[in-house]
């Protein structure tokens, strides 16, 4: 069949600009009864072209103007929403839930300054269970931390993954490996041992039951260089009432106040035969809210708390 490039012409006649030439109008007309007759592989969409470029990169002002319109936040929320559906699927952490995988909370401890100093002068850093390793980027990128003296471990490989995602970064100098803390063979186990000078557990301790906690404290009292000043730091949930807990999907979950708290690192410092300083500071509110308003709050009858830490050598 043939269709008429007359009247091709006259259909977009009303959206052709004015002063196009006529030579241009036929050429026109006829590539587009082309398509018309074949469908559209009559024009070729190859990107096996000079004038399609692969890449990509955002002029400044340009870069502004999508900042102001939102576009740049918007691909942001939408980046971490996507990733954070995915950690979800691998295990529904309440931290991973409320978007706490994207806040930097180590700053914000009362001990960081002294962390830092630690770094500083050549300390190294081993966060365990790390997740997607936010703490990790932050030291790295803001406190300008060499990447030889970070570590993190997670029991789940898929969490360090959605790191590298999330930060569009790749596996380099800063090592981050899959480890269960319990695990003897561990590469935690047989290369961190008596090694750091600051060891980080944000939301981590309280994941276990009294046992398991106390295992797991040892394990990061092993991590810790013997010299004084060294540290563990990091927050847990607590409770006014202490004792085990059950959370829906986390399981047996030993919360303490100040005193069992105090007693479960002076048993720590016994069996492990270390002189351990304790401070910890407790926040009695345990409320988050969510950007669009959703409160989450621990059952009243738990006396949720929260606690920061810091565990030193002295
Ligand atoms: C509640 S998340 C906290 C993540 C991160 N530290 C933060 O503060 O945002 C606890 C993390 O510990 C990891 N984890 C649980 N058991 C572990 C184990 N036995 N060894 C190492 N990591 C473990 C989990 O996979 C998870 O990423």
């Amino acid at each position: 069949m043939r269709v008429s490039p007359r009247r091709v012409v006259k259909h977009d006649a009303s959206v052709e600009p004015a002063k196009l030439s006529r030579r241009w109008k036929k050429q026109r007309a006829r590539a587009v009864a082309a398509a018309k007759i074949s469908g559209p592989t009559a024009v070729s969409c190859t990107k096996d072209n000079s004038f399609y470029f692969e890449t990509y990169k955002c002029p400044e002002k340009m870069r502004d103007v999508m900042t102001e319109c939102g576009v740049v936040d918007k691909l942001l929320e939408a980046h971490v929403k996507r990733l954070q559906d995915k950690a979800w699927s691998i295990f529904p952490y309440p931290c991973i839930g409320m978007f706490e995988f994207v806040k930097f909370n180590l700053p914000g401890y009362r001990s960081y300054p002294r962390i830092l100093s630690l770094l500083r002068s050549g300390g190294v850093y081993l966060d365990v269970g790390c997740c997607v390793g936010q703490e990790l980027r932050y030291l790295l990128s803001h406190e300008g931390i060499p990447a030889s003296q970070l570590f993190g471990c997670d029991i789940e490989p898929e969490f360090l993954e959605i790191g590298y995602e999330l930060f569009m970064d790749a596996p380099g100098a800063m090592r981050l490996e899959a480890a269960d803390i319990f695990d003897d063979e561990a590469w935690t186990e047989n290369e961190m041992k008596q090694r750091c000078a600051v060891v980080h557990a944000g939301y981590f301790l309280h994941l276990f039951s009294y046992q398991r906690q106390l295992l797991a404290a040892k394990r990061l009292v092993g991590y810790l260089e013997r010299k004084k000043g060294n540290t563990i730091v990091g927050r847990m949930i607590g409770s006014r009432a202490p004792g085990e807990y059950t959370h829906p999907t986390v399981g047996i979950m030993m919360r303490h106040d100040r005193e069992s708290f105090g007693r479960f690192w002076k048993r720590v410092a016994e069996e492990t035969g270390l002189k351990l300083d304790v401070q910890c500071d407790i926040c009695e509110s345990t409320v988050r809210i969510s950007h669009d308003g959703k409160k989450f709050d621990h059952p009243p009858e738990e006396k949720a708390t929260e606690i920061t830490f810091s565990i030193t050598i002295v």
